[in-house]
Parts: C-alpha cells; structure tokens; sequence
C-alpha cells in the first residue's frame, strides 16, 4: 500500500490543533495508517494530576481498536510484531507525530514500545530525516518474544 506521508502529516498537523494541553502548551498530534488503509488520529490531553497525561499516540493505539472494522482476536493472543501484516488483528502500517508547529516530534519512550505493539518493529515512523522503521528507534526492544519464552511455565 503506498503511504501517502503529506496526508498522514496534514491529518496530524489537524489532530494536534485539537490537543488539549493547558499546561505544557505543547500540542502533539499523531495520524496512522492501518494496514486495512484507515487513517487514525489522536491529540495529547493533559490534566491537573499531571501524571495522567495521554500522549497523542495512546488516542491513535486507542482508536485503532475501538474502531477496528472486527472485534480484535484480543483473547488470543497480541497483535504485536507485525500481526496486521498477516490481516489477523488491526496494526498500524505508518505513523507521523507532530507538535504544534506542524514538525516531526519523535515519539517518547513509552509510546514507542506502545507503538510497537500497534504496528511490530517495522512500522513506519515519520522524522525530519525521513521515515524510518520503529527499530531504529527502540533497538533490542522488550516484547512479546520475551513474555511467550521467559514467564513461569504452567502460566498463561
Ligand atoms: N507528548 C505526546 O503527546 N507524545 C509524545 O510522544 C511526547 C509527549 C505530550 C504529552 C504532554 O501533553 C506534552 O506532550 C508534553 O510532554
């Protein structure tokens, strides 16, 4: 599917105009494209305990199951690592972040390993270099791989 990077950024750039951000006035908006071609966006919504602030990320994570065309095989197992590449649950193909002035913002720590289970190491993530896959920016990533080989047997 091509990825038509000035749409994805456009949607973005709209999303962040609607971030509610009071007290870092920093607006961030995120647009994604799943792999079934839905474009997705998300804002940052801040709140007086700042601690539960959702990153614009987390609405388009978010928004990306609740508006999955099927009930996602939740119960079966993630959808981590690229499973949307398979058509078996909804993940994301591509990614662009911005900030209030319409420019790339890299993804915080947290949200790339959230992104990671949204769209598998080589989701598409826009910078001002270019895109790059989500590898380059969480190298030697904790996943899924780790929980199905590591835990406690007899667990589920
Ligand atoms: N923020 C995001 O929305 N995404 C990121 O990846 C980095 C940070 C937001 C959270 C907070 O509302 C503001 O930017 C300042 O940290």
């Amino acid at each position: 599917m091509t990825i038509d990077w000035v749409q994805l950024r456009a949607a973005a750039v709209d999303a962040a105009s609607r971030a509610y951000a009071p007290y870092s006035r920093l607006r961030v908006g995120a647009a994604g494209l799943t792999f079934d071609g839905r474009l997705i966006t998300g804002c940052n919504v801040e709140n007086a305990s700042y601690g539960l602030t959702l990153c614009a990320e987390c609405g388009v994570v978010s928004a990306m199951h609740a508006t999955a065309p099927t009930s996602s095989p939740a119960l079966d197992g993630p959808s981590s690592m690229g499973g949307g590449a398979s058509g078996h649950a909804p993940a994301l193909l591509a990614v662009a972040v911005v900030a209030g002035d319409g420019k790339p913002l890299l993804p915080c720590g947290r949200c790339r390993q959230l992104l990671l289970e949204a769209g598998g190491p080589s989701m598409l993530v826009e910078t001002t270099g270019g895109p790059v896959p989500l590898s380059m920016l969480l190298p030697a990533a904790f996943g899924t791989d780790e929980l199905a080989t590591r835990r406690d047997p007899g667990t589920t």
